[in-house]
């Protein structure tokens, strides 16, 4: 057998020379897309600060080199190595080197062109002096999240009554709400609303409980139950969360996490964020701080005349105390280079020996959000559908610590399907449906 390397996965890797993928799809449409968003961002800061000289000229720099990033991709160009100063440029080159050195935009395979894509559109903002923390999705993180205050107000409401001294019997009840409430929070990330329309965002978020028992069904792998064996058991541990986005996503993982604390299951929570703008919505560690600011701000939810003052004390009760958590350290906020890498975490101990063993030392549970972080651990690879989910995270995340993946599926690789599912699914829905629409979800324990 040849040697498993980030170009030659396990099972067949996707990649956008199949014109009939997602990748493709991916490649030629939906990352121009992409892309054009963040020009329309620069362009309408550089607008917005006219008379700011030196701003503007680096600005129309850096639109020159995103729609250079797109020529690039629509000629199937190689992929070339970083240039800049960022800390992780020359692991990024080493990659390169080692993995894709022959590699175009479309024979590279997805998983790590993707990646790609995103290091090379920051590196455009690392080389100026006037954007250096400039991060393009802000504005859209932003925006989105506004568009979620009707879950975002309906949760705090029911907050407060949730997680006050309960019975364990009180607490299994909440647990499986939450996490439900935690999960489906994935299925609304921005990269993917080029496909959403806000009707159907709204109908994703709803969290009353009837909603909840119809979308469980669209569980296809559901260890949920297995994963309260383990968190039921735990006083005071350590749980870590591989964030995925912003906004009203990582709005309901505090959610869970205020549950966590207040329920002493956890004592600590560690959340592991992006170093830089990653899948145009993920977690970088200042995009905490804003959250709580704009869920403080009276102003920024839209229908601020419909709210009481009771919707408003709820909310921020709720998120007053989040913010004590990180300043008494009890929410540890950091991130690490190793999580904006085209590598599958089959090679996180490998290629992150540090961050591999402080986490498998130290946290009792990590739970994993998202499509992107479901991707790298199984290796975004073609895998039969029935595959153990512990064979496909690879020898060495099988031997970490407990992780769990939340995760709403929208892209090819699954895995851990039962053959019964697997037939039922297949009958009843197009591959779109079950695996890219971000309808069908799993959690998977091991
Ligand atoms: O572009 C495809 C993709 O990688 C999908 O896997 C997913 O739609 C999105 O980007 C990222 O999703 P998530 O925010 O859940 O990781
Ligand atoms: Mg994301």
């Amino acid at each position: 057998m040849s040697s498993i390397t980030p170009n030659n996965p396990p099972c067949p890797a996707y990649r956008a020379t199949n014109k009939e993928s997602f990748a493709y799809d991916t490649t030629i449409r939906r990352w121009p897309i992409i892309v054009d968003s963040a020009i329309k961002d620069v362009q309408q800061t550089m607008d917005e600060e006219k008379n700011n000289e030196p701003r503007v000229s680096e600005g129309r720099a850096i639109i020159a080199g995103l729609e250079e990033i797109k020529r690039e991709l629509l000629d199937d160009s190689p992929l070339r190595q970083i240039q800049d100063s960022g800390s992780d440029c020359a692991q990024w080159n080493q990659h390169l080197q080692e993995f894709f050195p022959d590699a175009t935009w479309f024979s590279g395979t997805w998983l790590f062109n993707e990646c790609y894509i995103y290091r090379r559109m920051y590196e455009l903002f690392k080389n100026s002096q006037h954007w250096i923390e400039y991060d393009c999705f802000e504005r859209q993180k932003n925006d989105t999240f506004k568009g979620s205050y009707g879950a975002v107000f309906d949760l705090a409401k029911k907050m407060p009554g949730l997680i006050t001294a309960m019975s364990e019997e009180k607490l299994e009840l909440v647990y499986h709400e939450l996490i439900q409430v935690c999960l489906w929070g994935n299925a609304t990330d921005l990269s993917l609303l080029t496909n959403m329309s806000q009707e159907d965002i709204t109908r994703l978020q709803a969290v009353e409980a009837e909603f909840l028992a119809e979308r469980r069904k669209l569980i296809l792998v559901d260890d949920t139950e297995k994963l309260w064996q383990k968190i039921k058991g735990m006083n005071g541990g350590r749980v870590d969360f591989v964030l995925d986005n912003s906004g009203f996503e990582v709005y309901v993982d505090m959610i869970f996490v205020d549950w966590l604390l207040q329920s002493k299951k956890a004592s600590k929570v560690v959340f592991n964020c992006k170093t830089i703008p990653w899948f145009v919505s993920d977690v970088m560690p200042k995009d905490m701080p804003m959250m709580f600011e704009n869920c403080m701000n009276r102003d920024f939810f839209p229908g601020k005349e419909t709210r009481s003052e009771e919707d408003f004390a709820a909310l921020e009760t709720m998120v007053k105390r989040w913010k004590q958590y990180v300043t008494d350290g009890q929410l540890e906020i950091r991130s690490d280079d190793f999580w904006c890498t085209g590598l599958s975490y089959w090679f996180m101990e490998s290629h992150a020996p540090e961050l591999y063993k402080e986490m498998k030392e130290n946290s009792d549970l990590v739970i994993y959000k998202g499509d992107l972080n479901f991707r790298k651990l199984v290796f975004d690879c073609d895998w039969p559908v029935t595959t153990p989910f512990k064979t496909a995270i690879g020898p060495s995340m099988a031997n970490f610590t407990n992780i769990v993946t939340l995760r709403t599926n929208k892209a090819d690789p699954i895995v851990g399907l039962s053959e019964e599912t697997r037939k039922d699914i297949e009958s009843k829905a197009t591959r779109e449906e079950w695996r890219f629409s971000g309808k069908y979800a799993v959690v998977e324990y091991n």
